[in-house]
């Protein structure tokens, strides 16, 4: 398989550090390029210091973080302590980061690269609220045709929200952001919760982690075990929704999924469901199709990735 080349926007969060590890342990079908964070699951300074955080503990202080906004485009901020407590990635005791993120501003550094590198070779993946990428299609509409594509964690379909009963977090964070990309022309894969929610992180598939024997694989489990506390509580289900590494596992393994092309619309206005992803699956608009939406996925041969993957940092 040709080698992605990706820019990963990130709000790390427990899900999305573990796909930052799975992408840093794929060099075989992934470079990353940079990482740029966002305000998300919790406030930008946490999000950056978890990212810089995670690339230590890959060993991989050479791919730039660079922090990028810290609001959504016009909502407030919401935040997701709740879920991933204070820090944004509690659980194991992680040092301070030793590295410091790098000069410039995340929306710019999205420009920049997309500007610098051949067209149709740099993949955008978004794993949390997509403030940085839209502010970056608003700033430089030059760079959407640059883009080979957008692949997404967010929105839900048939699944519905995680925050409200019609929105999913990174969604209903930045609406209006999301409507930038999805109104963008630039071809997009949305792994919504639909797919995600199949993906439990069980008490075994923990355990193989911390089998793993590293301490990769100890504080990956570490992470787990707090992560899925709420979700288990609310689903009452075996394990929480391993989100994010999704994104990264379905450029590695596409056939790990299935989907199809839809038109999918974000709600940006109604109190009662904005931030909903309407999505036609069964295409009865005749709304062009924007989007690439997963909704099955082989769970236990995603797991056979992340677990192997993690086992090689
Ligand atoms: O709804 C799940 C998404 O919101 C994940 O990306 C998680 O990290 C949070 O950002
Ligand atoms: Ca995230």
């Amino acid at each position: 398989m040709t080698r992605r080349r990706i820019l990963i926007d990130t709000d790390p969060g427990h899900d999305d550090a573990i796909a930052l590890l799975l992408a840093l342990a794929s060099p075989d079908e992934i470079e990353v390029l940079a990482v740029t964070t966002v305000a998300g699951n919790v406030p930008l300074e946490r999000t950056t210091a978890n990212a810089l955080k995670v690339l230590e503990l890959a060993g991989r202080t050479d791919v730039p973080v660079v922090p990028g906004s810290r609001r959504p485009l016009v909502k407030d901020l919401f935040t997701a302590e709740y879920i991933h407590g204070k820090t944004g990635m509690d659980g194991p005791e992680l040092p301070d980061p030793a590295t410091a993120p790098a000069t410039g501003h995340g929306v710019d550094r999205i420009v920049e690269v997309l500007r610098a590198e051949p067209a149709g070779t740099v993949t955008v993946c978004t794993l949390g609220p997509m403030t940085n990428l839209a502010a970056a299609l608003q700033r430089a509409p030059d760079v959407a045709p640059r883009i080979a594509r957008v692949v997404a964690m967010g929105g839900g379909v048939f699944e519905g929200g995680n925050v409200t009963p019609a929105a999913e977090f990174n969604i209903f964070v930045d609406p209006h952001a999301a409507d930038v990309v999805f109104r963008s022309g630039v071809p997009i894969t949305l792994v919504p919760l639909d797919t995600t929610h199949r993906c439990l992180s069980t008490r075994d598939r923990i355990e193989r982690f911390r089998s793993l024997g590293t301490r990769v694989g100890q504080v990956t489990a570490e992470w787990l075990d707090f992560f899925e506390r709420f979700d288990v509580q609310k689903y009452g289900s075996d394990g929480g929704p391993l989100h994010d590494p999704c994104v990264i596992a379905w450029l590695i393994r596409p056939a790990l999924f299935q989907g199809r092309d839809c038109n999918v619309t974000i709600e940006t206005a109604s109190p009662l469901t904005v931030g909903m992803t309407v999505t036609d699956w069964w295409q009865v608009t005749g709304r062009p199709h924007n989007a690439f939406v997963t909704r099955e996925v082989d769970a236990d041969g995603y797991f056979d990735l992340l677990t192997e993957r993690i086992g090689r940092l």
